[in-house]
Protein backbone atom coordinates (compact mmCIF):
# COMPACT_ATOMS: atom_id res chain seq x y z
CA UNK A 1 0.00 0.00 0.00
CA UNK A 2 1.28 3.52 -0.52
CA UNK A 3 2.46 5.14 2.15
CA UNK A 4 2.67 8.84 3.13
CA UNK A 5 6.63 9.43 3.42
CA UNK A 6 7.38 12.72 1.16
CA UNK A 7 8.75 12.21 -2.00
CA UNK A 8 12.38 12.57 -1.87
CA UNK A 9 13.21 13.34 -5.21
CA UNK A 10 13.71 16.91 -6.98
CA UNK A 11 11.46 15.61 -10.42
CA UNK A 12 9.37 17.69 -11.75
CA UNK A 13 6.94 14.22 -12.23
CA UNK A 14 3.34 14.28 -10.92
CA UNK A 15 0.87 11.84 -11.18
CA UNK A 16 -1.65 14.51 -12.97
CA UNK A 17 1.45 15.41 -15.73
CA UNK A 18 1.89 11.69 -16.79
CA UNK A 19 -2.11 11.13 -17.02
CA UNK A 20 -2.37 14.13 -18.99
CA UNK A 21 1.05 12.91 -21.49
CA UNK A 22 -0.59 9.57 -21.67
CA UNK A 23 -4.05 10.56 -22.90
CA UNK A 24 -2.61 13.77 -25.00
CA UNK A 25 -0.12 11.62 -27.01
CA UNK A 26 -2.47 8.34 -26.53
CA UNK A 27 -0.15 6.28 -24.38
CA UNK A 28 -3.37 5.42 -22.26
CA UNK A 29 -6.88 6.21 -21.75
CA UNK A 30 -9.82 6.07 -19.42
CA UNK A 31 -12.09 3.28 -20.49
CA UNK A 32 -15.76 4.02 -22.01
CA UNK A 33 -15.03 7.23 -22.01
CA UNK A 34 -17.78 8.70 -24.12
CA UNK A 35 -20.08 7.31 -21.55
CA UNK A 36 -18.56 9.20 -18.66
CA UNK A 37 -15.74 6.36 -18.12
CA UNK A 38 -15.51 2.86 -16.07
CA UNK A 39 -13.65 3.28 -13.06
CA UNK A 40 -10.31 1.99 -12.96
CA UNK A 41 -10.76 0.87 -16.41
CA UNK A 42 -7.85 1.76 -19.00
CA UNK A 43 -7.89 1.55 -22.52
CA UNK A 44 -3.91 1.71 -23.83
CA UNK A 45 -3.15 3.42 -27.49
CA UNK A 46 -0.66 3.69 -29.84
CA UNK A 47 2.24 4.32 -27.89
CA UNK A 48 0.89 2.38 -24.30
CA UNK A 49 0.31 -0.99 -26.64
CA UNK A 50 4.18 -0.30 -27.54
CA UNK A 51 5.87 0.09 -24.64
CA UNK A 52 3.83 -2.32 -22.58
CA UNK A 53 4.93 -5.09 -25.32
CA UNK A 54 8.57 -4.11 -25.01
CA UNK A 55 8.31 -4.37 -21.54
CA UNK A 56 6.84 -7.45 -21.78
CA UNK A 57 9.66 -8.37 -24.54
CA UNK A 58 12.01 -7.75 -21.79
CA UNK A 59 10.53 -9.72 -19.01
CA UNK A 60 10.24 -12.69 -21.66
CA UNK A 61 14.02 -11.97 -22.91
CA UNK A 62 15.00 -12.68 -18.99
CA UNK A 63 13.29 -15.39 -18.50
CA UNK A 64 13.48 -17.91 -21.36
CA UNK A 65 16.24 -16.19 -23.86
CA UNK A 66 18.51 -15.52 -21.25
CA UNK A 67 18.51 -18.31 -18.80
CA UNK A 68 17.66 -22.58 -19.94
CA UNK A 69 15.71 -23.10 -16.28
CA UNK A 70 12.52 -21.48 -17.39
CA UNK A 71 10.14 -21.95 -19.86
CA UNK A 72 6.58 -20.35 -20.77
CA UNK A 73 2.76 -21.16 -20.26
CA UNK A 74 -0.11 -19.25 -21.32
CA UNK A 75 -3.11 -21.01 -19.14
CA UNK A 76 -6.82 -20.28 -19.31
CA UNK A 77 -8.34 -17.35 -17.55
CA UNK A 78 -11.11 -19.21 -15.92
CA UNK A 79 -10.24 -21.91 -14.55
CA UNK A 80 -11.75 -25.06 -13.14
CA UNK A 81 -13.96 -23.27 -9.77
CA UNK A 82 -12.29 -25.82 -7.48
CA UNK A 83 -8.88 -24.02 -8.24
CA UNK A 84 -10.15 -20.91 -6.10
CA UNK A 85 -11.49 -23.03 -3.38
CA UNK A 86 -7.84 -24.82 -3.03
CA UNK A 87 -6.20 -21.89 -3.99
CA UNK A 88 -7.52 -20.47 -0.90
CA UNK A 89 -8.79 -16.97 -2.74
CA UNK A 90 -12.46 -18.26 -2.43
CA UNK A 91 -12.36 -17.71 1.23
CA UNK A 92 -9.78 -15.65 2.19
CA UNK A 93 -8.64 -13.09 -0.48
CA UNK A 94 -11.05 -10.66 0.82
CA UNK A 95 -10.17 -7.12 1.39
CA UNK A 96 -12.21 -5.03 4.86
CA UNK A 97 -15.06 -3.09 3.31
CA UNK A 98 -16.47 -0.29 5.03
CA UNK A 99 -18.93 2.32 3.96
CA UNK A 100 -19.15 5.84 5.29
CA UNK A 101 -22.58 7.12 6.28
CA UNK A 102 -21.71 11.11 5.63
CA UNK A 103 -20.05 10.63 2.29
CA UNK A 104 -21.49 7.30 1.21
CA UNK A 105 -18.49 6.53 -0.27
CA UNK A 106 -17.41 2.73 0.48
CA UNK A 107 -13.31 2.10 1.27
CA UNK A 108 -10.43 -0.23 2.19
CA UNK A 109 -10.99 -0.22 5.89
CA UNK A 110 -7.13 -0.19 6.12
CA UNK A 111 -6.99 2.58 3.68
CA UNK A 112 -8.90 5.20 5.02
CA UNK A 113 -8.14 8.89 6.06
CA UNK A 114 -11.25 9.38 8.18
CA UNK A 115 -10.51 12.90 9.23
CA UNK A 116 -10.91 14.08 5.78
CA UNK A 117 -14.12 11.98 5.77
CA UNK A 118 -12.59 9.61 2.83
CA UNK A 119 -11.19 11.27 -0.03
CA UNK A 120 -13.97 13.66 -1.29
CA UNK A 121 -13.73 16.30 1.38
CA UNK A 122 -15.32 19.21 -1.25
CA UNK A 123 -18.52 17.27 -1.25
CA UNK A 124 -18.94 19.05 2.66
CA UNK A 125 -17.97 22.67 1.61
CA UNK A 126 -17.18 24.52 4.86
CA UNK A 127 -17.14 21.88 7.31
CA UNK A 128 -14.13 18.87 7.77
CA UNK A 129 -16.73 16.05 9.14
CA UNK A 130 -15.42 12.84 10.28
CA UNK A 131 -15.95 9.13 8.43
CA UNK A 132 -19.00 8.19 10.22
CA UNK A 133 -17.85 4.35 9.30
CA UNK A 134 -19.87 1.09 9.28
CA UNK A 135 -18.40 -1.97 10.71
CA UNK A 136 -15.92 -3.80 8.43
CA UNK A 137 -16.69 -6.56 6.00
CA UNK A 138 -15.02 -8.95 4.10
CA UNK A 139 -15.63 -8.11 0.85
CA UNK A 140 -14.57 -10.97 -2.41
CA UNK A 141 -12.06 -9.47 -4.70
CA UNK A 142 -13.16 -12.22 -7.63
CA UNK A 143 -15.20 -11.63 -10.27
CA UNK A 144 -17.79 -14.06 -10.70
CA UNK A 145 -19.46 -15.13 -13.58
CA UNK A 146 -21.16 -18.45 -15.13
CA UNK A 147 -20.16 -20.37 -17.61
CA UNK A 148 -22.73 -21.90 -20.12
CA UNK A 149 -26.43 -21.11 -21.23
CA UNK A 150 -28.06 -21.93 -17.72
CA UNK A 151 -27.50 -19.98 -14.58
CA UNK A 152 -27.19 -21.88 -11.82
CA UNK A 153 -25.30 -23.03 -8.60
CA UNK A 154 -22.84 -25.62 -10.95
CA UNK A 155 -22.43 -22.57 -13.27
CA UNK A 156 -20.48 -20.53 -11.24
CA UNK A 157 -16.73 -19.76 -12.76
CA UNK A 158 -14.40 -16.75 -11.79
CA UNK A 159 -12.28 -14.60 -13.64
CA UNK A 160 -8.52 -15.85 -11.84
CA UNK A 161 -7.01 -13.03 -9.71
CA UNK A 162 -3.74 -13.86 -10.34
CA UNK A 163 -2.24 -15.82 -13.10
CA UNK A 164 -0.09 -18.42 -11.17
CA UNK A 165 -2.69 -20.88 -10.45
CA UNK A 166 -2.70 -21.74 -13.96
CA UNK A 167 1.09 -22.54 -13.75
CA UNK A 168 -0.05 -24.45 -10.88
CA UNK A 169 -2.57 -26.33 -12.85
CA UNK A 170 0.23 -27.63 -14.88
CA UNK A 171 2.62 -28.47 -13.31
CA UNK A 172 1.86 -32.24 -13.78
CA UNK A 173 2.45 -31.38 -17.37
CA UNK A 174 5.40 -30.05 -17.49
CA UNK A 175 6.68 -32.85 -15.13
CA UNK A 176 5.24 -35.51 -17.87
CA UNK A 177 5.68 -33.99 -21.06
CA UNK A 178 8.67 -31.75 -20.88
CA UNK A 179 10.66 -33.99 -18.14
CA UNK A 180 11.05 -31.17 -16.03
CA UNK A 181 13.49 -31.32 -13.09
CA UNK A 182 13.64 -29.08 -10.11
CA UNK A 183 14.84 -26.69 -9.89
CA UNK A 184 12.94 -24.97 -12.92
CA UNK A 185 10.47 -22.15 -13.47
CA UNK A 186 7.38 -21.69 -15.47
CA UNK A 187 6.52 -18.04 -16.81
CA UNK A 188 3.45 -16.27 -17.65
CA UNK A 189 2.13 -13.39 -19.09
CA UNK A 190 -1.45 -12.31 -18.81
CA UNK A 191 -4.79 -10.59 -17.62
CA UNK A 192 -5.88 -10.88 -13.78
CA UNK A 193 -8.77 -9.10 -12.98
CA UNK A 194 -9.31 -7.84 -9.19
CA UNK A 195 -12.69 -5.98 -8.14
CA UNK A 196 -10.46 -3.75 -6.33
CA UNK A 197 -12.39 -1.14 -3.30
CA UNK A 198 -9.39 1.47 -3.64
CA UNK A 199 -8.88 2.70 -6.84
CA UNK A 200 -7.36 5.75 -8.30
CA UNK A 201 -3.92 6.18 -9.11
CA UNK A 202 -4.49 6.03 -12.73
CA UNK A 203 -3.40 2.86 -13.98
CA UNK A 204 -1.58 1.94 -10.60
CA UNK A 205 -4.50 -0.71 -9.22
CA UNK A 206 -6.88 -1.18 -11.89
CA UNK A 207 -9.69 -3.79 -11.58
CA UNK A 208 -8.26 -5.36 -14.79
CA UNK A 209 -4.98 -5.75 -15.37
CA UNK A 210 -1.99 -7.49 -16.75
CA UNK A 211 0.75 -9.95 -14.85
CA UNK A 212 4.58 -11.15 -15.34
CA UNK A 213 4.52 -14.19 -13.32
CA UNK A 214 6.77 -17.26 -12.46
CA UNK A 215 6.74 -20.37 -10.55
CA UNK A 216 9.96 -21.41 -9.68
CA UNK A 217 9.95 -25.05 -8.44
CA UNK A 218 12.81 -26.41 -6.21
CA UNK A 219 14.00 -28.49 -4.00
CA UNK A 220 12.67 -27.62 -0.53
CA UNK A 221 16.26 -27.18 1.45
CA UNK A 222 17.34 -24.93 -1.32
CA UNK A 223 14.11 -22.52 -1.24
CA UNK A 224 15.99 -20.07 0.95
CA UNK A 225 18.58 -19.71 -1.25
CA UNK A 226 16.58 -19.68 -4.95
CA UNK A 227 14.67 -16.68 -3.20
CA UNK A 228 17.61 -14.80 -2.88
CA UNK A 229 18.58 -15.63 -5.95
CA UNK A 230 15.37 -14.00 -7.79
CA UNK A 231 15.53 -11.07 -5.45
CA UNK A 232 18.81 -10.24 -7.26
CA UNK A 233 17.83 -11.18 -10.24
CA UNK A 234 14.78 -8.99 -10.42
CA UNK A 235 16.46 -5.73 -9.17
CA UNK A 236 19.19 -6.27 -11.47
CA UNK A 237 16.27 -6.44 -14.04
CA UNK A 238 14.43 -3.11 -13.07
CA UNK A 239 17.33 -1.16 -13.00
CA UNK A 240 19.14 -2.81 -16.27
CA UNK A 241 15.90 -1.10 -17.95
CA UNK A 242 16.92 1.91 -16.25
CA UNK A 243 14.88 2.83 -13.11
CA UNK A 244 17.18 4.44 -10.72
CA UNK A 245 18.42 2.61 -8.03
CA UNK A 246 17.92 5.53 -5.76
CA UNK A 247 13.50 5.07 -6.75
CA UNK A 248 13.71 1.43 -6.12
CA UNK A 249 14.02 -0.85 -2.56
CA UNK A 250 13.38 -4.39 -1.49
CA UNK A 251 11.06 -4.26 1.17
CA UNK A 252 10.53 -7.48 3.57
CA UNK A 253 6.81 -8.42 4.52
CA UNK A 254 6.16 -7.96 8.25
CA UNK A 255 4.74 -11.07 9.19
CA UNK A 256 0.94 -10.01 9.21
CA UNK A 257 1.36 -8.62 6.23
CA UNK A 258 1.72 -11.95 4.73
CA UNK A 259 -0.28 -13.42 2.09
CA UNK A 260 -2.04 -16.76 3.21
CA UNK A 261 0.58 -19.02 1.12
CA UNK A 262 3.34 -17.01 1.78
CA UNK A 263 6.03 -17.61 4.58
CA UNK A 264 8.59 -14.70 3.56
CA UNK A 265 7.50 -12.11 0.61
CA UNK A 266 9.63 -9.19 -0.34
CA UNK A 267 8.36 -6.48 -2.58
CA UNK A 268 10.35 -4.19 -5.32
CA UNK A 269 8.99 -1.02 -4.08
CA UNK A 270 9.84 2.35 -6.37
CA UNK A 271 9.09 5.78 -5.53
CA UNK A 272 5.70 6.68 -7.16
CA UNK A 273 4.57 9.77 -7.16
CA UNK A 274 2.10 8.58 -4.25
CA UNK A 275 5.14 7.39 -2.20
CA UNK A 276 6.84 4.38 -2.12
CA UNK A 277 4.49 1.58 -3.50
CA UNK A 278 4.93 -2.14 -4.69
CA UNK A 279 5.75 -2.51 -8.27
CA UNK A 280 6.83 -6.50 -7.71
CA UNK A 281 6.19 -9.18 -5.14
CA UNK A 282 8.89 -11.90 -4.50
CA UNK A 283 7.26 -14.42 -2.47
CA UNK A 284 8.39 -17.79 -1.03
CA UNK A 285 5.14 -19.90 -1.29
CA UNK A 286 6.03 -23.09 0.18
CA UNK A 287 4.63 -26.22 -0.89
CA UNK A 288 1.02 -24.20 -0.12
CA UNK A 289 -0.24 -24.54 -3.45
CA UNK A 290 1.06 -28.05 -4.90
CA UNK A 291 -0.35 -29.49 -1.48
CA UNK A 292 -3.69 -27.41 -1.64
CA UNK A 293 -4.44 -28.49 -5.25
CA UNK A 294 -3.31 -32.40 -4.56
CA UNK A 295 -5.75 -32.69 -2.05
CA UNK A 296 -8.43 -30.94 -3.52
CA UNK A 297 -7.69 -33.07 -7.04
CA UNK A 298 -6.98 -36.27 -5.90
CA UNK A 299 -4.03 -35.88 -7.90
CA UNK A 300 -0.25 -36.65 -6.97
CA UNK A 301 1.55 -33.73 -7.25
CA UNK A 302 5.18 -34.62 -6.33
CA UNK A 303 8.39 -35.08 -8.00
CA UNK A 304 9.41 -38.44 -8.40
CA UNK A 305 13.68 -38.90 -9.51
CA UNK A 306 13.64 -42.37 -10.87
CA UNK A 307 16.67 -42.86 -10.62
CA UNK A 308 16.93 -42.89 -7.44
CA UNK A 309 13.60 -43.08 -5.61
CA UNK A 310 13.16 -39.61 -4.35
CA UNK A 311 10.12 -37.89 -4.19
CA UNK A 312 8.81 -34.89 -2.76
CA UNK A 313 6.81 -31.51 -3.22
CA UNK A 314 8.73 -29.24 -4.46
CA UNK A 315 8.92 -24.91 -2.73
CA UNK A 316 7.80 -22.57 -5.11
CA UNK A 317 9.61 -18.99 -5.50
CA UNK A 318 7.10 -16.62 -7.46
CA UNK A 319 8.67 -13.18 -8.54
CA UNK A 320 5.29 -11.67 -9.71
CA UNK A 321 5.21 -7.59 -11.46
CA UNK A 322 2.08 -6.12 -12.90
CA UNK A 323 2.80 -4.68 -16.85
CA UNK A 324 0.47 -1.57 -16.12
CA UNK A 325 2.35 -0.66 -13.02
CA UNK A 326 5.22 -1.34 -14.61
CA UNK A 327 4.95 0.93 -17.19
CA UNK A 328 3.74 3.83 -14.78
CA UNK A 329 6.86 3.10 -13.02
CA UNK A 330 8.84 3.30 -16.14
CA UNK A 331 6.97 6.55 -17.50
CA UNK A 332 7.17 8.22 -14.01
CA UNK A 333 10.95 7.25 -14.04
CA UNK A 334 11.60 8.91 -17.15
CA UNK A 335 9.46 11.89 -17.20
CA UNK A 336 11.91 15.08 -17.55
CA UNK A 337 11.21 18.60 -18.58
CA UNK A 338 13.95 20.98 -20.05
CA UNK A 339 14.71 24.10 -21.92
CA UNK A 340 16.05 24.44 -25.04
CA UNK A 341 16.90 27.52 -26.62
CA UNK A 342 14.46 29.29 -24.40
CA UNK A 343 11.71 26.41 -25.23
CA UNK A 344 10.41 23.93 -22.31
CA UNK A 345 10.34 20.63 -23.80
CA UNK A 346 8.84 17.52 -21.59
CA UNK A 347 11.39 14.43 -22.68
CA UNK A 348 10.54 10.57 -21.74
CA UNK A 349 14.07 9.35 -21.41
CA UNK A 350 13.41 6.04 -21.60
CA UNK A 351 15.77 3.28 -21.70
CA UNK A 352 16.08 2.88 -25.82
CA UNK A 353 14.93 -0.80 -26.17
CA UNK A 354 11.44 0.45 -24.14
CA UNK A 355 11.05 3.39 -26.05
CA UNK A 356 7.92 2.64 -28.23
CA UNK A 357 10.12 3.93 -31.18
CA UNK A 358 13.15 3.76 -31.71
CA UNK A 359 13.94 6.17 -34.51
CA UNK A 360 11.96 9.35 -36.20
CA UNK A 361 13.31 10.24 -39.93
CA UNK A 362 12.42 13.48 -40.52
CA UNK A 363 13.40 15.40 -43.97
CA UNK A 364 14.13 18.95 -43.12
CA UNK A 365 11.68 20.98 -45.61
CA UNK A 366 9.01 19.44 -47.71
CA UNK A 367 10.79 19.89 -51.09
CA UNK A 368 13.82 19.54 -52.99
CA UNK A 369 13.88 15.98 -53.24
CA UNK A 370 13.95 15.45 -49.26
CA UNK A 371 10.48 13.82 -48.53
CA UNK A 372 11.34 11.18 -51.11
CA UNK A 373 14.73 10.28 -50.19
CA UNK A 374 13.50 10.42 -46.14
CA UNK A 375 11.25 7.99 -47.30
CA UNK A 376 14.06 5.66 -48.79
CA UNK A 377 15.60 5.61 -45.17
CA UNK A 378 11.88 5.12 -43.53
CA UNK A 379 11.19 2.25 -45.69
CA UNK A 380 15.09 0.70 -44.57
CA UNK A 381 15.11 1.55 -41.33
CA UNK A 382 11.53 -0.09 -40.30
CA UNK A 383 12.50 -3.09 -41.56
CA UNK A 384 14.74 -3.20 -37.99
CA UNK A 385 13.03 -0.94 -35.83
CA UNK A 386 9.95 0.52 -34.82
CA UNK A 387 10.31 3.85 -37.02
CA UNK A 388 8.18 7.17 -37.61
CA UNK A 389 8.07 9.62 -40.45
CA UNK A 390 7.18 13.07 -39.97
CA UNK A 391 7.51 15.84 -42.06
CA UNK A 392 4.77 18.10 -41.05
CA UNK A 393 5.71 21.60 -39.34
CA UNK A 394 8.84 23.64 -38.03
CA UNK A 395 11.31 20.80 -37.03
CA UNK A 396 11.64 22.08 -33.61
CA UNK A 397 8.44 21.17 -33.12
CA UNK A 398 8.77 17.49 -34.82
CA UNK A 399 11.64 16.68 -32.40
CA UNK A 400 9.62 18.14 -29.62
CA UNK A 401 7.09 15.57 -30.23
CA UNK A 402 9.32 12.77 -30.52
CA UNK A 403 10.94 13.39 -26.90
CA UNK A 404 7.90 13.59 -25.86
CA UNK A 405 6.89 10.00 -26.31
CA UNK A 406 10.59 8.90 -25.87
CA UNK A 407 12.08 8.44 -28.95
CA UNK A 408 15.88 8.29 -29.02
CA UNK A 409 16.87 8.58 -32.21
CA UNK A 410 16.11 11.12 -34.83
CA UNK A 411 17.24 11.47 -38.08
CA UNK A 412 17.50 14.52 -40.34
CA UNK A 413 17.55 14.84 -43.83
CA UNK A 414 18.61 17.89 -45.20
CA UNK A 415 20.18 19.15 -48.65
CA UNK A 416 23.45 17.83 -47.56
CA UNK A 417 21.81 14.33 -47.71
CA UNK A 418 20.89 14.71 -51.77
CA UNK A 419 24.41 15.17 -52.16
CA UNK A 420 26.46 13.11 -50.09
CA UNK A 421 24.15 10.72 -48.94
CA UNK A 422 24.69 11.30 -45.15
CA UNK A 423 22.33 12.42 -42.59
CA UNK A 424 22.18 13.89 -39.48
CA UNK A 425 21.90 11.37 -36.38
CA UNK A 426 20.49 13.49 -33.18
CA UNK A 427 19.99 11.72 -29.53
CA UNK A 428 17.00 12.92 -27.99
CA UNK A 429 19.24 13.09 -24.12
CA UNK A 430 22.61 14.91 -24.92
CA UNK A 431 20.69 16.67 -28.01
CA UNK A 432 24.04 15.71 -29.79
CA UNK A 433 23.74 15.51 -33.85
CA UNK A 434 26.58 13.59 -35.76
CA UNK A 435 26.55 13.05 -39.18
CA UNK A 436 26.33 10.16 -40.49
CA UNK A 437 26.33 8.03 -44.14
CA UNK A 438 22.80 6.47 -44.88
CA UNK A 439 24.30 2.98 -45.66
CA UNK A 440 25.66 3.12 -41.46
CA UNK A 441 22.89 4.14 -40.17
CA UNK A 442 21.11 0.94 -39.57
CA UNK A 443 24.37 -0.71 -37.65
CA UNK A 444 24.96 2.40 -36.02
CA UNK A 445 20.86 2.67 -34.28
CA UNK A 446 21.75 -1.40 -33.62
CA UNK A 447 24.56 -0.52 -31.78
CA UNK A 448 23.26 2.07 -29.59
CA UNK A 449 20.73 -0.13 -28.83
CA UNK A 450 23.07 -2.81 -27.22
CA UNK A 451 25.16 -0.19 -25.29
CA UNK A 452 24.56 -0.16 -21.41
CA UNK A 453 22.27 2.46 -20.28
CA UNK A 454 22.12 4.94 -17.53
CA UNK A 455 19.25 7.30 -16.78
CA UNK A 456 20.64 10.90 -17.48
CA UNK A 457 17.94 11.70 -14.71
CA UNK A 458 21.05 10.57 -12.83
CA UNK A 459 23.23 13.24 -13.50
CA UNK A 460 26.96 12.94 -13.82
CA UNK A 461 27.21 11.76 -10.08
N1 LIG B 1 0.60 -14.30 -7.58
C1 LIG B 1 0.95 -13.33 -6.61
C2 LIG B 1 0.28 -12.06 -6.78
O1 LIG B 1 -0.64 -11.92 -7.56
P1 LIG B 1 0.28 -9.58 -5.95
O2 LIG B 1 1.29 -8.84 -5.11
O3 LIG B 1 -1.14 -9.53 -5.54
O4 LIG B 1 0.82 -11.06 -6.01
C3 LIG B 1 1.63 -9.07 -8.12
O5 LIG B 1 0.38 -9.06 -7.46
C4 LIG B 1 1.79 -7.76 -8.90
O6 LIG B 1 0.67 -7.57 -9.76
C5 LIG B 1 1.84 -6.50 -8.03
O7 LIG B 1 3.14 -6.27 -7.52
C6 LIG B 1 1.41 -5.43 -8.99
O8 LIG B 1 2.51 -5.01 -9.80
C7 LIG B 1 0.43 -6.17 -9.88
N2 LIG B 1 -0.95 -5.88 -9.43
C8 LIG B 1 -1.64 -6.48 -8.45
N3 LIG B 1 -2.88 -5.96 -8.35
C9 LIG B 1 -2.96 -4.99 -9.28
C10 LIG B 1 -4.00 -4.09 -9.68
N4 LIG B 1 -5.20 -4.09 -9.11
N5 LIG B 1 -3.73 -3.22 -10.69
C11 LIG B 1 -2.52 -3.22 -11.29
N6 LIG B 1 -1.52 -4.05 -10.98
C12 LIG B 1 -1.73 -4.92 -9.98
Amino acid sequence: MPDDSPVASNDVVTMDKIVSLSKRRGFAFLSSEIYGGLGSSYDYGHYGVLLKNNIKAQWWRAMLQERDDVVALDSAIIQHPRTWEASGHLAGFTDPLVDCRTCKLRFRADHIDQSACGRKPSKHPGETPECDLTDARDFNLMFQTTVGPVQEEGSIVYLRPETAQGIFLNFKNYLQFSRKKPPFGIAQIGKSFRNEITTGNFIFRTREFEQMEMEFFVPPPEAGQWHQHWLSERMRWWTGLGLRPNHLRLRAHDADELSHYSSATSDVEYLFPIGWSELEGIANRGDFDLTQHATFSGQKLEYVDTATGERYVPHVIEPAAGVDRAMLAFMVDAYDEDEIEGERRTVLRLHPVLAPVKVAVLPLVRKDGQPELATEVYRDLRERFQTEYDEGGAIGRRYRRQDEIGTPWAVTIDHQSLEDRTVTLRDRDSLAQVRISIEDLGDEIENRLRHPWRSPKLGDG
